[in-house]
């Protein structure tokens, strides 16, 4: 084992100098990202999807208040565990759906008064009943304060797992490469390009697992303290070479350099603990966030032990990390999760005064090969974007932030691409300013009717010839994004779920997070990836130019992509509640944060004629897509069940994604064969008291709730979003697949708990499908399972 790991080391770094001289001719663009974490074994996720009858845990009377619910529930289950020094928060994110009237309680776990950071519980509650629930509390033994539970040799060491995981995988490769070749080792560009993306994986989260520690024994007499921790965790996680030599060639200097203090809040109190905010930390774009916690570590036994951590929000141009390091170990990084997603990485081998207007493809057009551009109108919800696109308070405009006003008007009215949702503009250089970077400005008519016309020229000159087009490009970005926006809310992504917006009119949740929206960002080429911070903090969207082709193909053209991109930010704030990112962080959960992506942006462009469809084949110029397969019901032309996550490519989120999207897609058709196809997505405007008429898009229901969309699309993305906000943190394919049940339990009655099963089973996940052995990044031995319950057999 020893001298295959050696192998692939060396292996690693032939793919290393193959990958960069790839940067600027495609297809793949990698970012370095990091991402791995202790396994929850005890964690659980119970509902009753195998039956049709509701079978609450607890029932009070059915106008009890739900947060009182939850803390009976809570003190309940938890009876033998709660102590003085290890109790519970209701956390303030918590919120009741308006359709559903289901209340979503967040609880997190606090010993000795500091968070146990993946201590999480999500209690699902109506009508004094607890449908469903998630619980990954830490159920031993209270350590003393300050004391570190478990000795560090006792406890098991996820990233050290990750990395052997990795590299048994890379070896696996290199075996079947070597009998594949002979005995002729020759590497590169034949090499199958999955092994090139393990490589790179091994090589980002890997190459610094010890150095730290050696550093730390250097550095023996020093303090443990913040610092160091977050200085080894920079070397770590910093894809610069330059900044790694720089940190290690004088320690001491960036330690003093480094400043600690505490965010004091000036304007209420506040029952979250303060923030140790850290300013020039190396590598880093905005002041780091900090604070001690404890996190969950297994032990050798399997046993679990409470370590004391730092927990740290890094954000980075390239990545927005939050990390747990031990605080007395400080060169073990515990856990890791990366709130930037990138897109579809390929796998090769296998109404207002003024409405404004836009020359665009029109939403539902996926790419510039399956329609031409038309004049579109600012699409004017009174219920998702009450004041337009082009219009938010000059408190909440981050263009007027420390500037002392003229005017009295609360409303700032924008000709340009900047708005309530998103901010859109250029972002050629590729950093991380946005504020004064370019954007269209259509003047007071509010008409963006810019030329689209890309020549074929010079490959050298192929990007200038894109850049003529900024202006219809940040145009495009800014439709899709706030048409995007006001789908996604109008099937409940709203206020206090979470959703991006600079002001929220009052409306609950935390508001100056509208999306940051680049164009053609000068970062990369192939690419796209989406930043998602807590609620009150701007997600961040980097859209790239494919050079796939000449002229290059712009991503913000094909709507998938932006799509894909912007579902992120709607998985990671519905999912575990609004204030918490890191409930999809890698593996299966991971995986499905990317496979929602896909499905809900095939959902939008599918029309009443079924057709098979594949993900990103205009931009990466491919038919067959970025992904190993498209969207397709023919078993022959997509083959993916449960069980293809075994195999070795399906490693990384985008393959375990395109697992889930397969088995959502063919979910989804079993209910249009059912209750039909609408070809308009949106629901019904509102009218001016703000209820909403069934049209011909809601079931009949005189204005009750909850409103239950008639048609089998339209159904489907109702139960997806419903059952993001049920599941729990870190949810594998069962929990996520159980949701949805449950949401139609609760939507429809469960009227499709036979027609879902089916979906599910014909792809192996039945109810008997299973895993065993399961690693956080997404190994384990699966069983399919194609038998639906009892109760559908008639
Ligand atoms: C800006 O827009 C708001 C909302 O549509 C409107 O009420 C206000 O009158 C407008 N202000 C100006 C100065 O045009
Ligand atoms: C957009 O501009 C073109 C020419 O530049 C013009 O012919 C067309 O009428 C304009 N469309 C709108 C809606 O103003
Ligand atoms: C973008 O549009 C503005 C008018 O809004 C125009 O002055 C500018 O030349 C356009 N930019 C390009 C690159 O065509
Ligand atoms: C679906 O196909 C039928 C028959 O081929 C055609 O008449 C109809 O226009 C198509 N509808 C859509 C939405 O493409
Ligand atoms: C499924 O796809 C295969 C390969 O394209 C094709 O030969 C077969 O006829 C298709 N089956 C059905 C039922 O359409
Ligand atoms: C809202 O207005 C509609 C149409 O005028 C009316 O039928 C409905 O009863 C009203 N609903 C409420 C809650 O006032």
């Amino acid at each position: 084992m020893r001298c295959l790991f050696t192998a692939s080391l060396a292996v690693a770094g032939l793919a290393g100098t193959a990958l960069a001289h790839r940067v600027s001719d495609g297809p793949v663009q990698h970012r370095k990202s990091l991402g791995f974490g202790p396994v929850h074994k005890h964690a659980v996720y119970r509902s009753t999807p195998y039956q049709v009858v509701t079978n609450a845990f607890t029932r009070m009377p059915v106008d009890s208040d739900p947060f009182q619910v939850a803390r009976l529930f809570v003190e309940d289950i938890l009876a033998d565990q709660l102590s003085q020094s290890n109790t519970y928060k209701i956390r303030k994110d918590s919120y009741t759906d308006s359709n559903t009237g289901i209340t979503h309680v967040y609880v997190r776990q606090l010993v000795n008064g500091l968070e146990v950071s993946d201590g999480d519980m999500n209690i699902n509650i109506k009508d004094g009943m607890v449908l469903s629930y998630g619980n990954s509390f830490y159920a031993g033994s209270t350590p003393s304060p300050f004391i570190q539970a478990a000795l560090d040799d006792d406890i098991r060491h996820p990233h050290g797992e990750f990395c052997d995981g990795l590299t048994e995988e890379l070896e696996m490769r290199y075996t079947s490469f070597l009998a594949s070749q002979g005995d002729q080792v020759v590497m590169g560009d034949s090499a199958d390009e999955a092994m090139k993306h393990l490589t790179h994986l091994h090589h980002a989260n890997c190459r610094f697992q010890d150095l730290p520690y050696n550093m730390a024994v250097q550095a023996e007499s020093r303090e443990i303290e913040l610092r160091s921790a977050l200085l080894q965790f920079i070397v770590a996680a910093t894809p610069s070479d330059r900044v790694v030599n720089d940190i290690l060639s004088d320690f001491d200097a960036h330690m003093e350099k480094m400043v600690e203090y505490s965010e004091v809040n000036h304007f209420a109190p506040s029952d979250e603990p303060a923030y140790i905010m850290v300013n020039n930390v190396p590598d880093t774009v905005n002041p780091v966030k900090a604070k001690l916690a404890y996190i969950q570590v297994p032990g050798k036994d399997d046993s679990v032990h409470l370590s004391l951590v730092w927990k740290f929000e890094v954000e980075m141009q390239d990545n927005w990390y939050e990390a747990a390091v031990s605080a007395t170990a400080p060169h073990r990084i515990i856990s890791v999760v990366d709130w930037a997603s990138d897109a579809p990485v390929p796998i090769p081998s296998p109404e207002p005064e003024t409405t404004a207007t836009y020359n665009v493809f029109k939403f539902g057009i996926n790419d510039p090969e399956e329609g031409k551009r038309t004049t579109e109108k600012e699409n004017f919800d009174v219920l998702a974007s009450p004041v337009g696109w082009h219009t938010l308070p000059y408190a909440n405009d981050p263009s007027f932030r420390g500037v002392k006003l003229a005017t009295k008007e609360f409303y700032r009215n924008t000709t340009t691409t900047w708005g309530n949702n998103v901010f859109a503009q250029e972002n050629w250089e590729g950093q991380n300013s946005y504020i004064e970077n370019y954007r269209p400005n259509a003047g007071p008519g509010k008409s963006f009717n810019y030329t689209y016309t890309p020549q074929e020229t010079d490959k050298s000159d192929a990007l200038e010839e894109a850049q003529k087009f900024i202006n219809a490009t940040v145009a495009q970005l800014f439709y899709t994004t706030n048409m995007v926006h006001d789908l996604y809310y109008r099937y409940g992504f709203d206020e206090v779920s979470g959703n991006f917006q600079q002001y929220n009119f009052g409306r609950g949740g935390e508001g100056n997070d509208a999306v940051i929206a680049n164009a053609q960002d000068g970062s990369g080429y192939n690419n796209a990836n989406f930043m998602t911070p807590p609620d009150g903090q701007n997600g961040r969207m980097r859209m790239y130019l494919w050079n796939t082709a000449i002229p290059y193909r712009d991503g913000d053209f094909e709507a998938g992509i932006v799509i894909h991109e912007l579902s992120h930010g709607l998985s990671t704030r519905l999912t575990g509640g609004p204030l918490n990112s890191g409930c999809l962080p890698f593996g299966e959960s991971g995986g499905m944060g990317e496979g929602w992506g896909d499905f809900l942006a095939t959902t939008i462009r599918s029309t009443a004629n079924y057709s098979d469809y594949a993900m990103g084949s205009w931009a990466a110029n491919r038919a067959q897509g970025i992904r190993n397969y498209p969207y397709s019901l023919n078993e022959t032309i997509n083959p993916s069940t449960y069980k293809t996550l075994d195999k070795p490519g399906y490693f990384g989120v985008h393959a375990i994604g395109e697992v889930w999207a397969q088995i959502l897609w063919v979910v989804s058709q079993g209910l249009i064969e059912k209750h039909g196809f609408t070809e308009n997505l949106f629901p019904p405007a509102a009218l001016a008291n703000g209820t909403v008429p069934a049209g011909d898009f809601y079931r009949p229901s005189a204005g009750k709730k909850p409103l239950v969309p008639k048609h089998g699309n339209s159904l489907i993305f109702q139960l997806v979003l419903n059952a993001m906000k049920l599941q729990p943190c870190r949810p594998g394919f069962f929990e996520a697949r159980d949701a949805i049940i449950l949401a139609d339990q609760q939507l429809t009655g469960g009227e499709n708990f036979c027609t879902l099963w089916k979906g599910f089973s014909s792809k192996g996940l039945g109810p008997d499908a299973q895993v065993v052995l399961r690693t956080p990044w997404g190994g384990g031995v699966r069983t399919d399972d194609f038998e639906v319950p009892l109760a559908c057999d008639a």
